[in-house]
């Protein structure tokens, strides 16, 4: 038996990189998954990916910094779905830079994507978890929330900003069956680092599919446990 069957997921960021490792892993656990990114063509192709893998896909074109997109996007799985068991907010963006370089309103997509965007994401399917009893956001932060990074000043905000956020909404929905973790990764080879000026060796990067792997294990562990903090890194640490 798949360790999913039956359960309904929400992934952002699920065109490609991380977000979309972890809608593939999802599926093939056997949860149903709708897909959610800005760029169309990207998270059609996956959803194609998972339903000719035979599993169930949805793929609705979301900006997360729009709050009625979230909402209509957690509508619609409901309304095709059934129900919404899972949220992963994999949708992000990063650039990076000295803060004395830097002009305040370069700080605000990643603020909005970053924050904003998974916290309204967050809130959104409260509702329908709390009416299910049962349900689980993983949140998809970083290393750099708590670990020094020259020239990563506003990212890691951003970073820390969900750590706290998602510590203080556990504390929240727990009363209410609803799990909610945070996952902080080391670099990952993903198109992120694509236009990223000096980036660390590539070849020594966590791989999507590592990420992937440890929220299937937070979503699927039994409803009596929760994993709510974890930190993946490479092995060979901080590049
Ligand atoms: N790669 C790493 O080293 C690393 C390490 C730790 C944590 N993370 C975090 O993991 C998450 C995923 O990163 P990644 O490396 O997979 O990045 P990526 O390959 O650049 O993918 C980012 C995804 O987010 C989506 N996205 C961006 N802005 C969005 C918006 N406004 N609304 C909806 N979707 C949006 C993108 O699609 P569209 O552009 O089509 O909207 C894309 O699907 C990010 O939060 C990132 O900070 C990454």
């Amino acid at each position: 038996m798949s360790a999913l069957a039956g359960q309904t997921a929400i992934v952002t960021g699920a065109g490609r990189g991380i977000g979309r490792a972890v809608a593939l892993a999802l599926a093939r656990e056997g949860a149903a998954v709708t897909l959610a990114a800005r760029t169309r063509q990207e998270i059609a192709a996956v959803a194609a990916e998972i339903r000719e893998g035979g599993g169930r896909a949805l793929a609705v074109p979301t900006d997360v910094t729009q709050d009625t997109a979230v909402e209509a996007l957690v509508d619609q799985t409901v309304a095709e779905l059934g129900r919404v068991d899972l949220l992963v907010t994999a949708a992000g963006v990063a650039a990076f830079g000295p803060v004395s370089g830097s002009k305040p309103n370069d700080w605000d997509a990643m603020l909005a994507v970053n924050l904003r965007g998974a916290m309204v994401c967050a809130r959104a399917v409260v509702p329908a978890m709390t009416r299910q009893r049962r349900g689980t956001i993983v949140n998809v932060a970083s290393i750099a929330a708590t670990r020094a990074i020259a020239g990563a000043a506003v990212y890691s905000a951003t970073k820390a900003g969900i750590v706290a956020f998602s510590r203080v909404l556990a504390e929240e929905v727990r009363g209410d069956g609803v799990r909610v973790g945070v996952i902080l990764a080391g670099a990952t080879d993903t198109p992120l680092w694509d236009t990223i000026p000096n980036a660390p060796d590539r070849g020594r990067m966590l791989r999507p599919e590592d990420v992937a792997r440890v929220v299937v294990l937070m979503a699927a562990l039994s409803p009596r446990a929760a994993l709510e903090e974890i930190t993946l890194l490479p092995a060979g640490g901080i590049l």
